[in-house]
């Protein structure tokens, strides 16, 4: 893979970006800004052999600040929802910044999607950036470093590695919020897109999308992707779930444990097929649903504009003892990886 990199306009408070292009030996490339490790656009072929950008972002610095959505970006601390904003810790209760009605979502009011990382620094196979989240940052205790990984393979596997450390024992759960359209960003939305996702259960909301802490069959259920299928076949069925949701904004948990597939998502108009893997235990799907318009690259997106495959340990875990524990122990390694794999279906 060749980096290049340029100037990518500057943050409110007067912090340079810029935009890191990886380009692999096939063409393919993946443009990835310091700010919140954003995944700008990401360009794979097509069957007709032409690139197609498949990832939604924005074209400058002032709409990642303004325009939410969290396109592309990095979240941290802690993905998704932690009910009331507070978790007890070793007999302790922190109290967490609010942004989602009572809710803490997706690492607070300003979180990783709005640092700017450093660059560590890159070489033919992978680029590197940090960043250091201070004690008691969002109402997280322990200082926190992240290093996140990036890496384009010839064969067009994108891997997002992330490796954290903290002085204190603390919760982590990061991920990557990059809508997917394969059909490009100009494609309509993706209710068209077939996805398979490797999960037997899903984790049921209640209706302000956090766990109840049911832990379901999707057999017989519009969340059964166990084969392929349309997103769009089940999506408006009268159902109590779909409709907290406005759609699917739900976690799944995925069958077998350690690096392994996840999902399979596939754009009919462009063939382009893309493979999930990761080490996480779960994968939130979200499909844009409640999506105010917003302004894209190349055309204003709306509903369903694309899906999120949010790889993570199950939303507001600690609430939840019998799920997967986020809990990060002074001096342990949090380590995970996860792969987006690009192809065309035959
Ligand atoms: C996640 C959540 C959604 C929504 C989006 C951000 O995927 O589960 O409910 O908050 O992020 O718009």
């Amino acid at each position: 893979m060749k980096v290049t990199t340029k100037p990518f306009g500057a943050t409110s408070k007067g912090q340079d970006v810029a935009l890191y292009r990886l380009e692999n030996a096939s063409g393919s490339c993946v443009n990835i800004l310091d700010l919140g490790c954003i995944i700008q656009s990401a360009f794979f072929p097509g069957k007709d052999g032409n690139l197609t950008d498949i990832g939604l972002g924005y074209d400058n610095v002032a709409q990642y600040e303004t325009c939410g959505g969290y396109f592309g970006a990095v979240i941290g601390r802690h993905a998704n929802r932690i009910k009331d904003g507070r978790f007890v810790l070793n007999g302790k209760e922190f109290k967490l910044a609010v942004n989602n009605g009572k809710n803490h979502l997706h690492g607070g009011v300003d979180a990783f999607h709005l640092k700017v990382f450093e660059c560590l620094g890159y070489d033919d196979e992978k680029i590197a950036f940090r960043y250091v989240s201070p004690d008691g940052e969002e109402g997280y205790p322990g200082t926190l470093e992240l290093i996140v990984t990036y890496k384009l393979t010839d064969d067009n596997k994108l891997s997002l590695n992330y490796r954290a450390t903290s002085d204190a024992d603390t919760v982590v759960n990061i991920t990557n919020h990059l809508y997917f359209n394969l059909s490009g960003e100009a494609g309509n939305n993706i209710l068209d897109h077939t996805l398979r996702i490797f999960a037997s259960k899903y984790t049921e909301n209640d209706d302000g999308c956090l766990p109840t802490g049911v832990v379901a069959d999707v057999e017989g259920t519009p969340f059964d992707f166990r084969e392929a299928k349309p997103i769009g076949r089940d999506i408006a069925l009268e159902n109590e779930q779909l409709k907290f949701g406005g759609g699917y904004d739900h976690n799944f948990s995925v069958d077998g444990e350690g690096m392994r597939p996840m999902a399979e998502l596939v754009s009919p108009k462009t063939g382009i097929i893309m493979y999930t893997a990761s080490t996480k235990p779960g994968v939130q799907i979200y499909t844009a649903n409640n999506f105010p318009e917003r302004p894209g690259k190349t055309v204003p997106y709306g509903e369903h504009c694309g899906v999120c495959l949010e790889t993570q340990f199950f939303p507001n875990a600690m609430e939840h003892p019998h799920f997967p524990s986020a809990i990060l122990r002074a001096g342990d390694v949090y380590d995970h990886t996860t792969v987006y794999k690009f192809g065309i279906v035959k």
